[in-house]
């Protein structure tokens, strides 16, 4: 298969990644025989600086003709500790998610047997627990209309964010979930807060009208909150779990903790135009140019490139070399064993490498 990629490194610890996500991809490819090209292409507080743009026309024609995008992370705090910045480098993800039109965000929650002990939660708890949420991702308040703080006609300052859904976009991403949960174990909870929210209401009555064309699958509807609180204290309950924009965002947080780390969960964005290949997490300025950061959620990213374009058996050798790398302790220093020797994310990354390479 000829593959085109269009690269986006962005901030961060996002190169250091992207460096290893790559190595991997092009050492698959190349056992495979695929034909991969590169581009790399600017976004976030990068391109603020090079270009004046989150997500500059250039970046947003170099995704639109590639095959997939790969992205890493974006995010400084030079930007977070100002409110009243224009330009945002987070803009950047969402212009992107908006424009290619990235509705379903696929975040898969696993756990890993030799990792279990670095779940906050108790060992018994987490082991064997497997899901996925599926994360509407181009509607709710993230995009819907919105004030900056602004002080009204009575002195009080004042902000907003409009929680917009409208029937298609609820429709569509409900019938992504059926989809992953008819592949899987054929249960599908669909998340939201209608005990409150319109918006929720909206998604709990057409979940409610689409439901019977799924009779394999068995529906169940629960408040996020609730969602939120069985999360931890029964995650094998969930199978796949669709939710909006923002309670997605909280509740895959939230699924880290039952993995272990950050720095292990990847995602995929589908929709309309190209897909996009993403680690959950952000990006991590502290870590930045420390080779420290865990390069596994952005590899992982590469295992579901793959199998996104039906490669089965690639994504399955870069699952097992990730699943030998931890086994054998070659691991980033946040998950490293107590005393064990600590590897760099450069030193992961070839690690993986070289097991494909060999295997
Ligand atoms: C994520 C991130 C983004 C989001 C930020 C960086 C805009 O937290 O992908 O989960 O909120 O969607
Ligand atoms: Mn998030």
């Amino acid at each position: 298969m000829k593959l085109k990629i269009a690269v986006l490194a962005g901030d961060g610890i996002g190169p250091e990644i992207m460096e290893q996500g790559v190595a991997v991809l092009s050492a698959v490819a190349e056992k495979y025989g695929h034909e991969v090209s590169y581009k790399e292409a600017l976004c976030g507080a990068h391109a603020i600086d090079e270009v004046g743009d989150p997500f500059p026309e250039e970046t947003y024609q170099a995704c639109k003709e590639a095959d997939a995008v790969l992205f890493a992370s974006v995010g400084d705090p030079k930007f977070d500790n100002d409110p009243t910045a224009k330009v945002r480098p987070e803009q950047g993800l969402l212009a992107m998610r908006k424009k290619l039109g990235l509705y379903a965000n696929i975040r898969p929650v696993e756990t890993f047997d030799c990792l279990v002990h670095k779940s906050p939660l108790k060992d018994e708890l987490v082991r064997g627990a497997d899901f996925v949420c599926i994360r509407e991702l181009t509607g709710g308040m993230y995009f819907g209309e919105k004030q900056e703080p602004t002080v009204n006609a009575e002195g009080i300052e004042e902000a907003l964010d409009t929680n917009y859904y409208s029937r298609p976009e609820v429709e569509r991403i409900l019938r992504v979930g059926y989809q992953y949960a008819r592949q899987r174990r054929k249960h599908l909870t669909v998340v939201d807060k209608a005990n409150v929210l319109a918006s929720s209401r909206l998604w709990r009555k057409v979940a409610q009208e689409i439901m019977g064309e799924y009779p394999d699958v068995e529906t169940d509807f629960m408040y996020v909150d609730n969602a939120a609180m069985r999360m931890i204290q029964d995650p094998r309950f969930f199978d796949v779990m669709v939710t909006e924009n923002t309670f997605g965002d909280i509740l895959t947080d939230e699924g880290s903790c039952i993995t272990g780390s950050m720095g292990l969960l990847p995602s995929a964005s589908t929709g309309s135009s190209t897909p996009v290949f993403e680690p959950i997490h952000g990006s991590w300025p502290q870590g930045k140019g420390l080779n420290i950061a865990n390069p596994l959620a952005q590899i992982l990213s590469v295992a579901m490139l793959f199998e996104y374009f039906g490669l089965e058996k690639e994504g399955a050798i870069i699952r097992e070399a990730v699943n030998a790398s931890l086994d054998q302790n070659v691991r980033t220093p946040e998950i490293q064993v107590e005393g064990g020797e600590k590897y760099g994310t450069k030193e992961v990354g070839a690690w993986i490498v070289n097991y494909i390479k060999n295997s």
